[in-house]
């Protein structure tokens, strides 16, 4: 049986632990939603992780957000990447970008020419999201035209290219927590009458369009997928139906053979119990026929539950979020299962070095 420090091959990434850096916003990009040496140093300092999965990052502008949060669409962003895939690299780590639309997840502040954000709905989310004037409610959305979704497609495609120009090793599109591709998935929000809107199928398919796309440009080794059955993140209520939808998701995606597919289990940063939900039923329908594929499971994972996860098979890897933050080494020190180091909620968001790259590993910290 493996271990969850033995090496593993999924896709076209060989890993050499199977521990996973699950994705954190962290909003240290700045005004050009660049990628600053600064990050390269944070992203390095956790390279031991088998697999870095990035921050969201916003596959055009229209798809931001949340403040100083990175893009993937324009030359300097790539090149910003480039520094940071070099980094991780160069210390022998595995590193795949996330691919983020936030939909209705925004303010006209972080929009294009002042505009409304885009969902599958034109109502509101209840909920709030970092500007430059701090908190602020999210805007009213504007319902995405039938005509308009094959532009998110090719803006999603050519952002997964970007990122294989940006030297990453496979892309992981965000399908979880309450952003655009899950404002299509949950009939709790997705009101739309026409193809997309109804049926489970018709939901699904913008998700599906996506990951086509995708698979196409870059190949299906390189391509993973994040889900959030459950989550009420970001104002997403339950639908009607998550484990009917998620297993037809799982299904449609079964003859593209994706890289992994990474499964937050319940509420995300919060109850794994939340909602009842199957998850080894969404497994089983991914493995089948996909022997390369990884199954990652992520949300409130200890040192014990992790390695339980890969002995007994119910996960390949396991990601882990809040950890990998404030224990740079957090590999060694589940390795030799050493003490971890307590973040400090106040640095997470935006500014500098400090509650970021200055989180000291095992060894250096004072005694
Ligand atoms: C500061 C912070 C930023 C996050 N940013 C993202 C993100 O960009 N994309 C994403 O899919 N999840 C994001 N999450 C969720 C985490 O990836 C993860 O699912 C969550 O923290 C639960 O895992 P954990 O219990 O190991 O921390 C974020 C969580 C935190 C705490």
């Amino acid at each position: 049986m493996p271990t969850l420090f033995d090496p593993i091959r999924f896709g076209d990434i060989a890993a050499t632990n199977r521990i996973v850096m699950a994705p954190l916003t962290r909003d240290r990009a700045g005004p050009a939603q660049t990628p600053t040496p600064l990050m390269a140093t944070y992203y390095e300092q956790r390279a031991t992780a088998g697999l870095i999965v990035t921050e969201a990052t916003q596959i055009s502008a229209e798809g931001q957000g949340y403040l100083d949060t990175p893009g993937i669409y324009s030359a300097e962003q790539v090149a910003g990447w480039r520094r940071v895939t070099d980094a991780v690299h160069g210390r022998g780590g595995k590193i795949v970008l996330q691919l983020w639309h936030v939909g209705r997840i925004s303010h006209v502040s972080l929009q294009p020419n002042g505009q409304p954000p885009v969902s599958s709905t034109a109502r509101r989310a209840n909920g709030k999201t970092f500007t430059a004037n701090g908190f602020e409610n999210v805007s009213v959305p504007r319902a995405l035209r039938l005509d308009e979704l094959p532009r998110i497609v090719a803006e999603y495609a050519l952002a997964a290219r970007n990122a294989i120009d940006a030297g990453f090793d496979g892309v992981e599109v965000h399908g979880a927590n309450g952003y655009l591709l899950e404002q299509f998935l949950r009939d709790s929000i997705n009101d739309r009458t026409d193809a997309y809107g109804g049926p489970k199928e018709n939901r699904a398919r913008l998700l599906l369009e996506v990951l086509n796309a995708i698979v196409a440009g870059i190949g299906a080794g390189r391509t993973g997928l994040r889900l959030s059955p459950v989550t009420p993140a970001n104002d997403a209520r339950q639908d009607s139906d998550a484990q009917g939808l998620f297993n037809y998701v799982i299904e449609q995606l079964s003859p593209l053979k994706l890289a992994f597919v990474h499964v937050i289990e319940g509420a995300t940063g919060g109850p794994r119990d939340v909602a009842p939900f199957d998850y080894a039923a969404l497994r089983s329908r991914f493995k089948q026929g996909n022997e390369y594929g990884a199954w990652i499971v992520n949300n409130g994972y200890t040192r014990a539950m992790a390695i339980a996860a890969v002995a007994s098979s119910a996960a390949d890897m396991v990601a882990f979020g809040k950890p990998f933050i404030s224990n740079p080494d957090l590999v060694e020190r589940l390795r030799h299962d050493a003490p971890l180091a307590a973040l400090n909620p106040d640095t997470l968001f935006g500014g500098s070095a400090r509650g970021y790259t200055d989180y000291p590993p095992l060894e250096l910290e004072p005694a």
